[in-house]
């Protein structure tokens, strides 16, 4: 049974092409149990019929806030009241920006402004990938992550107005999903996870430094659906350009030596640490006090000295959490992932291809779980979707007697 089942959804349209895809979402939702309400900007109304979400929510649909009919039925403060969600689909760069500064102009804008605090607020953005990428538009979107809306989307990829990029509503089928999710009961509620994402950089001189492709994208998918699994997510991340993902509290940390200290920092009291970050395992020896001058010779030798494992460093910890790491290989995947696992000491081991579409920077990615007495294979699903069914794994193998496990090596 689907988590939305008997659900009270309150679907919000604003004014954007993608809503000609809500007759389907609200098709969908209908499919999964819940019930649908829709209120509609004016704009939203351009782009497709009221009668249309009439038909298909099997509900008389909103559009005016000064409406004496339906003031009188449902108005306002009645409909924030009745949903156990409202979902904004397309949320345009417009609807965003006025949610952002608590404007009651329409209906939609109003019955946002009275919600319960019980009640969900999602938002799916849809709009040209520069109006995203917008500096007001990204201030608009922090403000209100801050003030714990639930974001979806946006995903990259062709747009309505012919360019490609980041910018285009989610699927129906991903919309419905992501609000499934919010429903799930709270499989790791108040469990401390630690999570380790995105690269290293490994200073060479003031301006230059080693790395590597991660974009940080596994992992905070990771730390996103355990938080929303009710986990209390510490995520420490290297550089990266993503939103923390709601609920986390996240540690910028750069070099692998600064990830090494803000892990042993906190990983006293967690019950999961996934080291999903690409850090680096080499360092140069020292770093130049200067930018590096090019002179006469035609090659240069800059010497490196190994990091220290952070991996290792938790997993044998003589009070530990459950450690889960990952391998990213280029060639022999299973056996390197084992390696690791037995190496070292490990709980669990997600070893993934590199170097190819997946893995690093890529929104998908496909996973091979191996622990002591079993493997799983996820094939290719976007990282979320991974991210949910590797927790699933990890809580199926968690030990039952609560936090952290003692080890004595
Ligand atoms: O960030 P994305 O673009 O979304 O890409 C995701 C990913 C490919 C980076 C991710 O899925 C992944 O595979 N992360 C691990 C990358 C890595 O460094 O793998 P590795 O096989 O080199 O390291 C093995 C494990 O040891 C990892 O858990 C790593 O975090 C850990 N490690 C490595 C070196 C070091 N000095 N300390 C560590 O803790």
């Amino acid at each position: 049974m689907s988590a939305l089942s008997g659900k009270r959804i309150l679907l919000g349209i604003s004014g954007g092409i993608a809503a000609y895809k809500t007759p389907e979402l609200v098709r969908r939702l209908r499919d999964a149990g819940a019930t649908v309400r829709v209120v509609m900007t004016q704009a939203a109304t351009a782009f497709i019929t009221p009668l249309t979400l009439q038909a298909t929510s099997a509900n008389p649909v909103h559009t005016a806030l000064l409406d004496h009919a339906a003031e009188a039925g449902m108005g306002h403060i009645e409909l924030s009241r009745w949903a156990d969600a409202v979902l904004v689909a397309p949320a345009t760069a417009d609807l965003m920006a006025r949610l952002a500064v608590g404007m009651a102009d329409d209906l939609l804008t109003t019955l946002c402004l009275c919600l319960p605090t019980r009640t969900l607020l999602c938002l799916a953005p849809a709009m040209n990938h520069v109006m995203w990428a917008a500096g007001a538009t990204v201030a608009n979107r922090d403000t209100l992550l801050t003030r714990g809306i639930h974001l979806f989307g946006p995903t990259h990829g062709k747009q309505a107005c012919g360019e490609t990029g980041l910018g285009r509503m989610e699927e129906p089928i991903q919309l419905v999903a992501a609000l499934e999710r919010l429903f799930v009961p709270k499989l790791f509620a108040g469990q401390q996870f630690l999570i380790t994402a995105g690269p290293t950089r490994e200073a060479i001189d003031p301006v230059r430094f080693l790395s590597n492709r991660s974009s940080g994208k596994m992992g905070y998918a990771i730390a996103a659906a355990a938080s929303a699994l009710g986990a209390e997510v510490t995520l420490v991340s290297g550089p990266t350009n993503l939103p923390t993902p709601q609920g986390a509290s996240r540690i910028n940390v750069v070099s692998a030596k600064e990830m090494r200290d803000a892990v042993l920092d906190v990983v006293n009291d967690c019950r999961v640490f996934i080291a999903c970050a690409a850090v680096a395992d080499y360092r140069p020896v020292a770093t130049a006090p200067q930018k590096i001058k090019k002179k006469g010779e035609q090659a240069m030798t800059l010497v490196l000295e190994r990091t220290e494992d952070i991996l290792a460093t938790v997993s044998g910890l003589p009070r530990r959490p459950f450690v889960v790491g990952f391998a990213a290989e280029t060639e022999n995947l299973e056996t390197n992932a084992l390696d690791k696992l037995q190496g070292k000491g490990l709980d669990m081991v997600v070893a993934n291809w590199v170097g190819g579409d997946l893995g690093f920077e890529s929104d998908d990615n496909a996973l091979q779980v191996y622990w002591a007495e079993g493997q799983q294979i996820l094939p290719r699903a976007s990282k979320l979707d991974l991210a949910y069914a590797l927790l699933e794994i990890i809580a199926n193998r968690l030990p039952a007697n609560g936090s952290p496990q003692l080890i004595t090596h």
